[in-house]
């Protein structure tokens, strides 16, 4: 399969990237990032996370930032939600697209749900026969597809036997995620080959953190599979809190320069994305942490 001409970018600064900042992001301010973002031409963004504000107190206000936005026609808003608890509430305010989580790794999945890996996908069977009856679509994540804090190693048998469950259970979209940043190019590869002989690549998507500065080779080298599906977050935030030494997601304007530069289309407007990014860094009392963000702030 050659590279695809078109990918599509699921942004999920608004969740991932901001879940494991300490400090509080208002209300307001994640409103306004969901709403620029979807200026910038961005297909699907992933706005918020109906899961314990016990667990990710970032997230305690779901309910309120899917309220306030703006939202806009065609574009998807999935958020995450853990059970049928965070369906429920993610339902009540009108959510349309949800995405439920697991792991490959069992040790990181205890850690990050407080469930077995099959005792995850059984709270999933419940959600996904509402959202079924509700015709609201579900996003499927795999996280620690390669490699896993806790466990270390992650058998490729295992993201695949996971990746195909909720393939089979009816997520309509599998991501793939190198929670931790410790892919090279040829294991992620490898990775998307075994996963794609089992579920058809269009429903394949991959999900880079960048700790070890390798997510846009290893995208590169996905793209080449034929994937043409890419989560990145504006201006590089990220982590998730109950994974030990992950850092930030691969930023979405590094995606795109080289998504434009690859000739394939994308449909974001990179310097309103870049812009955007610069916008986030600032709430968050940082630098950007995207090359492309700061090597366009500097023309
Ligand atoms: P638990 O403590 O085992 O749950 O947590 P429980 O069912 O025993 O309930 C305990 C309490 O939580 C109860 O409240 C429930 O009502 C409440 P209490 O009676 O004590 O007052 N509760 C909820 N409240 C609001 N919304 C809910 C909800 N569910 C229960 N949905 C649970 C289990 C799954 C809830 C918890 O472990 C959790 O929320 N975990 C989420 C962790 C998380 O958000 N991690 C980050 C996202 S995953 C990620 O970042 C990876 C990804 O980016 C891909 C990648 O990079 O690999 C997607
Ligand atoms: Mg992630």
């Amino acid at each position: 399969m050659g590279m695809p001409s078109h990918v599509r970018i699921v942004e999920v600064g608004p969740r991932d990237g901001l879940q494991n900042e300490k400090t509080l992001v208002s209300t307001a301010d994640k409103i306004t990032l969901i709403d620029r973002l979807s200026a910038t031409g961005l297909q699907s963004i992933e706005a918020t996370a109906f899961v314990s504000p016990k667990w990710v107190p970032q997230m305690a206000d779901a309910a309120d930032v899917f309220a306030g936005i703006t939202r806009k026609p065609g574009v998807h808003y999935p958020v995450l939600v853990p059970n049928e608890q965070g369906y429920e509430r993610a339902r009540s305010v009108g959510v349309e697209e949800v995405a439920v989580f697991t792991a490959a790794s069992e040790a990181f999945n205890r850690r990050n749900i407080n469930a077995s890996i099959d005792e995850s996908l059984a709270r999933f069977a419940p959600v996904m026969e509402r959202a079924r009856a509700d015709g609201v679509k579900v996003r499927g994540y795999v996280s620690t597809v390669l490699g896993c804090p806790y466990q270390g190693d992650v058998p490729l048998a295992d993201v695949v036997r996971v990746a195909k469950a909720l393939h089979a259970m009816g997520c309509y979209e599998v991501s793939l995620g190198d929670t931790i940043g410790v892919g090279t190019p040829a294991k992620a590869r490898a990775m998307l080959k075994a996963v794609a002989a089992e579920v058809p690549m269009p429903s394949l998507a991959i999900h880079f953190h960048d700790t070890y500065g390798q997510a846009l080779a290893n995208i590169l080298a996905c793209l080449e599979e034929g994937v043409a599906v890419v989560d990145a977050a504006v201006s590089g935030a990220g982590g998730c809190p109950y994974a030990k030494g992950a850092s930030g997601n691969v930023s979405s304007e590094d995606v795109v320069y080289m998504l434009h530069g690859l000739g394939i289309t994308t449909g974001v407007d990179l310097p309103a994305l870049a812009e955007t990014g610069r916008w986030l860094a600032g709430i968050l009392g940082r630098d950007t942490q995207s090359k492309v963000g700061k090597a366009l702030s500097a023309e």
